[in-house]
């Protein structure tokens, strides 16, 4: 973890205007001051992010969420009760102190209050709420490590607070209590099912995170999520199984229908010359290694993303192994379509972000 001196000095950073890139329990962050426009037009400009992809706001303290916001509604209290800190994002209606730079001109603002120990003391010992974007280079996988941060940002922000490898690995869930129905704007370690049960009503979904949303034109009420994201240097396909919905249990036949594909694709790719990856699960593990021979291992590199029986394991290990992938020069990632209910859907959501919409089902 960070150390103390290192937070302090973050701090000053902060208060003087500057950027520190900083760990969240989802990933890192790129912070600098929320009320002050400046740092916003600096975040921007450090990302190469589109100025009209607002800014979530981070806060140590419920008393700093009321100064954000115009009315705190009841929805927005219950949430925060059961899910702060941690990865849930509330958007809300702003206060006049919110820049216009930090929301991208919208008058709703969004409010986190992180779980991670560091993160929560840069923001209270700054003393303002903090803006961060996830701190890479704007379309590029999010960060789970400081080098991630020093590889895309190195020499355009002050300062970047290691504090090893973040837990969950994917951004917070975000949730818009703005209206007369809450709706899911971006999934996260929070499930649908999670806020429904507090919120003791349905939670509708933005049908652009929906699988083909952004592919069939429908514009995303968050607005970061209509750009291509997530995406590794090299063309990504989910590989799913017809026969199977996306929702079933995995059986032994699709797995191995998926696996064959898997296999028929990489050789193909590998005798038109391409560096080949492919990503799969500690469940179908053997079906790869054993097809691949070691002349083939050569080229076509397994990456494993964690227990299918435990998305969280996969969400810490999907951007990682991405950007992995990036420093191998692979051309083409073939990856195995996993079961998109509760913790899933944050995992899919973003898989299918960097596949950019590419799908292929066995026959
Ligand atoms: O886990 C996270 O949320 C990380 C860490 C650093 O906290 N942050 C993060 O920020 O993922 P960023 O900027 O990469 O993603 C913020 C998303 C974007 O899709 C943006 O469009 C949406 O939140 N957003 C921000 N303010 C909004 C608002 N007022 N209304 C709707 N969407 C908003
Ligand atoms: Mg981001």
């Amino acid at each position: 973890m960070a150390g103390v001196d290192g937070v302090a000095r973050a701090a000053e950073v902060i208060r003087a205007g500057g950027l520190v890139a900083f760990p969240t329990e989802t990933v890192y962050g790129l912070g600098g001051n929320a009320l002050d426009p400046l740092a916003a037009a600096k975040i921007y400009a450090a990302k190469g992010r589109p100025s009209d992809n607002p800014l979530i706001a981070h806060v140590s303290s419920v008393e700093q969420v009321r100064m954000l916001v115009r009315t705190l509604s009841k929805d927005a209290e219950k949430l925060m009760q059961a899910f702060w800190p941690g990865p849930l994002t509330i958007v809300m209606p702003k206060a006049d102190i919110v820049p216009l730079a930090t929301t991208g001109g919208l008058q709703t603002v969004a409010v986190r209050m992180p779980e991670n120990e560091c993160a929560l003391k840069l923001i209270s010992e700054s003393g303002v709420p903090i803006a961060a974007p996830s701190a890479n280079t704007s379309g590029k996988p999010s960060p789970t490590e400081a080098a991630h941060v020093y590889h895309d940002l190195n020499g355009k922000i002050d300062m970047i607070l290691d504090g090893g490898a973040v837990g969950i690995g994917v951004e917070s869930t975000i949730i818009d209590v703005t209206g007369e129905q809450p709706v899911l704007l971006r999934p996260g370690a929070v499930t649908l099912e999670e806020l429904s049960e507090v919120l003791g009503k349905p939670v509708a979904i933005d049908p652009a995170i929906l699988a083909g949303g952004v592919a069939a034109g429908v514009a995303p009420k968050a607005p970061g999520m209509k750009y291509r994201h997530y995406a590794p240097n090299a063309r990504m396909y989910l590989v799913g199984d017809k026969s199977g919905s996306a929702d079933a249990s995995p059986s032994t036949a699709s797995d191995a229908h998926v696996a064959a594909l898997i296999l028929e694709k990489t050789k193909e790719a590998l005798a038109e010359g391409k560096c080949v990856g492919i990503i799969c699960c500690a469940e179908t593990k053997a079906l790869y290694a054993q097809a691949l021979d070691d002349k083939t291992q050569k080229s076509a590199k397994l990456r494993v993303l964690g227990s299918r029986q435990d998305p969280l394991s996969m969400t810490h290990n999907l951007f990682r192994i991405l950007r992995a992938f990036d420093a191998d020069d692979t051309e083409v990632i073939f990856a195995e379509q996993y079961a998109d209910s509760g913790v899933g859907f944050a995992l899919m959501n973003r898989m299918r972000k960097a596949a950019g919409g590419n799908v292929l089902y066995t026959a």
